[in-house]
């Protein structure tokens, strides 16, 4: 879990990174909507959970905290749901009827403790509408993202994630060709479906997004990148005739094996 960090004033990341051995690192971002009921989006890594919550607790009371957007029940993103709720009495975990329905089979919510929005519809925090959008790419059925009229910006959920090979607060920081190819690498494990859509079909969905013209992109899996959304745009419309990802195997995995233990299982050798 790193420190968390301000995109805007009425925005927080609350980042982690998860170790991806042999491609890099996958950031892990929840983030904190100051609006007038503030809300959290998504509650990070399960490992890091004592550690969310003290972050947490460093920027809101959580019990001040009226909603939790539930991006999609993936483990990367309910880590602290348990204690939130706990802390949070007030709190409402906005999903849809299949995040309730995935959550019941391991970490079950009260019915009076969700709030169920379906894409298309939009909730009112006082000060911001929130409208739930289905983002051009997802791995589960239950996801939903967000556009807030207030500061522009579009919590994409995984859509936009990209594998990075060193930490960064901003998608600038990242080197055009790394997060080109990182972004098509994510795109292509986390949707491995995108093999299979009519790209023509899939561009009509990405030019929803630029019609809405978001200045803002916060995904799960990106650092913040302002003013970026077109680059993204354009590197997800070429990740459906990208090379299918295939992981390593069982051979690959024994060679990793033997590295670590020396061929006859015991200790490497130290020449
Ligand atoms: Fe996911
Ligand atoms: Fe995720």
């Amino acid at each position: 879990m790193e420190r968390p960090f301000s995109v805007t004033p009425d925005i927080d990341v609350l980042p982690s990174y998860a170790d991806i051995p042999g491609f890099g690192i996958l950031p892990v971002n929840a983030f904190l909507l100051r609006a007038r009921e503030p809300l959290l989006v998504d509650t990070g890594l399960i490992a890091d959970s004592p550690a969310f919550m003290d972050s947490l607790r460093s920027l809101i009371d959580p019990r001040e905290l009226r909603w939790l957007w539930l991006t999609h029940p993936d483990q990367d993103h309910v880590g602290s749901l348990t204690p939130l709720l706990q802390e949070a009495p007030q709190l409402r975990v906005i999903t849809t009827f299949i995040g309730v329905g995935i959550l019941s089979l391991f970490n079950p919510l009260q019915p009076e403790r969700a709030y169920l929005l379906n894409p298309g519809q939009s909730l009112d925090l006082g000060d911001r509408t929130l409208t739930a959008v289905r983002p051009p790419s997802f791995d589960g059925p239950a996801t939903t993202g967000f556009f807030d009229s207030r500061s522009n910006a579009f919590f994409s959920s995984d859509c936009f994630g990209a594998l990075m090979q060193a930490p960064a607060q901003d998608a600038r920081d990242i080197p055009e060709a790394d997060l080109s190819a990182g972004q098509t690498l994510w795109a292509t494990v986390d949707a491995p479906w995108l093999h299979k859509v009519d790209s023509r079909r899939f561009e009509t969905e990405l030019l929803e997004i630029h019609r809405r013209a978001p200045e803002l992109v916060l995904s799960a899996h990106l650092p913040p990148a302002r003013g970026m959304t077109e680059g993204l745009l354009r590197t997800l419309a070429m990740a459906p005739s990208a090379p299918a990802f295939v992981g390593p195997d069982q051979e690959a995995l024994q060679q990793l094996l033997s590295q670590i233990t020396g061929p006859t299982g015991g200790p490497p050798p130290t020449a």
